[in-house]
């Protein structure tokens, strides 16, 4: 289950890397020098950054914990062998 969901999370993550590594750029320079029809029309589109953002924070934290969870369920199946 581990190994499925790590895999698929670790694709998930670095394909949403693609489009949160253009929207925020994107976000920041609108902000900066767009004209202010487009910071309005912007506006509303806003939200989609901080969306991507939010999904990679996310699945980053889950990859950031997986040696660790890995290594307690490593620890977890010697001590029960050790039992038998
Ligand atoms: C708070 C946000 C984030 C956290 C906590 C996070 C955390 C991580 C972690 C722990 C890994 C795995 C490293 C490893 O063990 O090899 C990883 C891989 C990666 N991250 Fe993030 N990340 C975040 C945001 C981002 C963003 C914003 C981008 C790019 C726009 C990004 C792009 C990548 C890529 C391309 C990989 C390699 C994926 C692969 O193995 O193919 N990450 N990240």
């Amino acid at each position: 289950m581990t190994k499925w969901l790590s895999r698929w999370l670790r694709k998930f993550h670095r394909w949403i890397a693609v489009p949160t590594a253009i929207a925020i750029p994107l976000a920041v320079v609108i902000k900066l020098v767009g004209s202010p029809e487009l910071v309005l029309t912007w506006e509303k589109l806003d939200k989609i950054p901080s969306l991507f953002m939010l999904i990679m924070a996310l699945s980053g934290a889950y990859l950031f914990l997986l040696p660790y969870i890995v290594k307690g369920q490593r620890k977890k199946r010697l001590a029960s062998k050790g039992e038998g």
